[in-house]
């Protein structure tokens, strides 16, 4: 039996994965980061087929996969199985678990124990957490206990509510002025990447120029570093409402209804399934088959 481990120490990246390091060189090129969110190890696996950069487990899964009407229910157990099966899928690119409600806001103990989770039981690269403030301490918490961690600002939709629903945020120059400040806050409290969301462009691209990590974007203009989609929004997979700022590039709920329907035609035509789905047994099993039936049972 192999004594070698499964799942390399943080900080020691596995084979093939993109390093971390390589994100900041990135933005020196200028060279476009390209994060999609995913959930199950298929779609990590054709992710990282189609050359992404990064995947983000993001806890929108509550939503896109769970059936929820907001994020917030989503919890650390569902959390670390759905970020396990995109670890399985995804090889090159880094795999970062979105941090639930709930499990971060209570202590910066609390939030290091619940990141250590994703690194040990999911085997995430790093995670991600939502806000600035009471946040900052939890990041270097996290940090400090030798996990990478991406920020985000911006609309965080755990806390709509507080920012008066799910819209664009920092669209009066205080607000403005506060997201730069936050953004700066998080580079400085250790952040690797910053996802700012819902933003104006003109606001997204100072805090990208002013900062020396790389911004990601979703509903944040040309400007940031890279870009983020939701895997379902992206594939057309998602039946809610789509936000400004989603682009689809697929429908793939059309197709998926067509090809089920399609299935359940054939089923109850007969005309699936054929003789190539069909297994066989030779004519001598046959015969011995039909002539050790249990007797006085019907055929
Ligand atoms: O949960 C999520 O999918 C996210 C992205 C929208 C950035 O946080």
């Amino acid at each position: 039996m192999s004594t070698r481990p499964r799942t390399p120490a943080p900080g020691t990246p596995a084979p093939g994965k993109l390093p971390i390091t390589e994100l900041a060189a990135m933005k020196e090129r200028s060279q476009p980061i390209v994060m999609v969110t995913a959930y199950d190890a298929p779609s990590g696996r054709l992710a990282d087929e189609a050359g992404v950069d990064l995947i983000l487990v993001g806890d929108s899964a509550a939503m896109t996969v769970l059936g929820h009407d907001s994020t917030v229910p989503a919890t650390m157990d569902e959390m670390v199985v759905l970020t396990r099966a995109v670890t399985r899928g995804a090889r090159r690119p880094l795999v970062i678990a979105d941090m639930p409600f709930g499990s971060f806001q209570i202590s910066d103990a609390d939030a290091a124990a619940n990141a250590i989770r994703f690194v040990k039981e999911a085997g995430a690269d790093a995670v991600k957490l939502e806000g600035a403030g009471p946040t900052l301490s939890r990041v270097q918490a996290i940090v400090g206990a030798g996990i990478p961690v991406m920020g985000h600002i911006g609309l965080t939709p755990q806390s709509a509510t507080a920012l008066g629903g799910f819209k664009a945020q920092g669209r009066t120059a205080d607000q403005a002025r506060r997201l730069v400040d936050d953004a700066r806050a998080l580079e400085a409290a250790g952040c690797f990447s910053i996802v700012l969301e819902a933003v104006p462009a003109t606001v997204a691209e100072e805090i990208t120029r002013r900062l020396t990590v790389p911004t990601i974007g979703i509903g944040a203009g040309a400007a940031t570093d890279g870009q983020v989609l939701v895997w379902h929004d992206l594939l057309g997979l998602y039946h809610g409402a789509s936000l400004r700022f989603v682009k689809r590039y697929a429908d793939l709920a059309t197709e998926i209804r067509g090809a089920v329907s399609a299935y359940a035609d054939d089923v109850r035509e007969g005309r699936f399934p054929e003789e190539v789905h069909t297994y066989s047994m030779s004519d001598e099993e046959l015969a011995e088959f039909h002539a050790t039936r249990v007797p006085g049972r019907s055929a």
